[in-house]
């Protein structure tokens, strides 16, 4: 791009994104779409200007498919959990005597892997996406009480489990509840990171001392519905 040109680009870029990012408040997108708004295209003449070889965007889209794989159909984006979630989780698997726990898109195993190695119960980390899975699976490999599955959490039996763990979102708060009340033995135990389940009361809610402040909501199955 010759430097007059670069500069008009610039300018264009700037009032581009000036106004995309105040039509989507008027919009009412979420808040955080603004500064996406803004930044994008002045982010992407910055990149252009760089020169990077084609097969590097090409090698970046791919990376983020394999690890955000479902995200654009709507499944939960990885974010991961803190040591101190994993800790607290090692206290109620062995108060509850657990000897199965399922982590219900288990990432790349933060919750699951340290889980495994603490206790002699079976581990079952349910996760679709290639890349996490992956990671999972070569954390796992010398743990013979753990298995990284690479299927949907919907298809999970929750059946088998004296403890379930999801840290998902609340757009699956629901229907998840419904499928623990439907599938989850009278007294075990599910525990969900961040997000509560609309209407459910929890047995108790675990506060854990890491940077996001993460509450810990743990509801004890009761027999063919929830107490509210
Ligand atoms: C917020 S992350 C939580 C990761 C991990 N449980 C932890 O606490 O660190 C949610 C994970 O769920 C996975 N996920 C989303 N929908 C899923 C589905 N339908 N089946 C299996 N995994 C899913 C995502 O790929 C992502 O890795």
């Amino acid at each position: 791009m010759t430097p007059a040109l670069f500069h008009g680009a610039w300018r264009l870029a700037l009032v581009q994104g000036v106004a995309a990012a105040l039509w989507s408040r008027v919009l009412r997108q979420p808040y955080w779409w603004a500064p996406i708004h803004l930044l994008f295209l002045p982010a992407a003449i910055a990149l252009l200007t760089l020169q990077l070889p084609s097969w590097l965007y090409l090698l970046v889209v791919l990376l983020l498919a394999l690890v955000f794989w479902g995200t654009v159909k709507g499944d939960v984006p990885l974010f991961l959990s803190s040591t101190a979630v994993a800790d607290a989780l090692t206290v109620i698997v062995d108060r509850e005597n657990a000897g199965a726990f399922a982590d219900l898109g288990a990432g790349v195993g933060s919750a699951a892997v340290p889980l495994a190695q603490h206790r002699a119960m079976i581990v079952d980390a349910w996760e679709r996406a290639p890349l996490p899975w992956l990671v999972t699976a070569w954390r796992c490999r010398k743990l013979p009480n753990a298995s990284a599955k690479r299927e949907s959490l919907w298809g999970c039996d929750l059946a088998r489990y004296d403890v379930v763990f999801a840290f998902l979102s609340p757009a699956v708060m629901v229907k998840l509840g419904e499928k623990v009340r439907r599938e989850m033995r009278p007294g075990s135990l599910f525990v969900s990171s961040s997000f509560p389940v609309p209407d459910w009361q929890p047995e108790s809610v675990v506060q854990i001392e890491d940077r996001r402040g993460v509450k810990l909501f743990c509801y004890r199955v009761v027999t063919t519905q929830q107490k509210k």
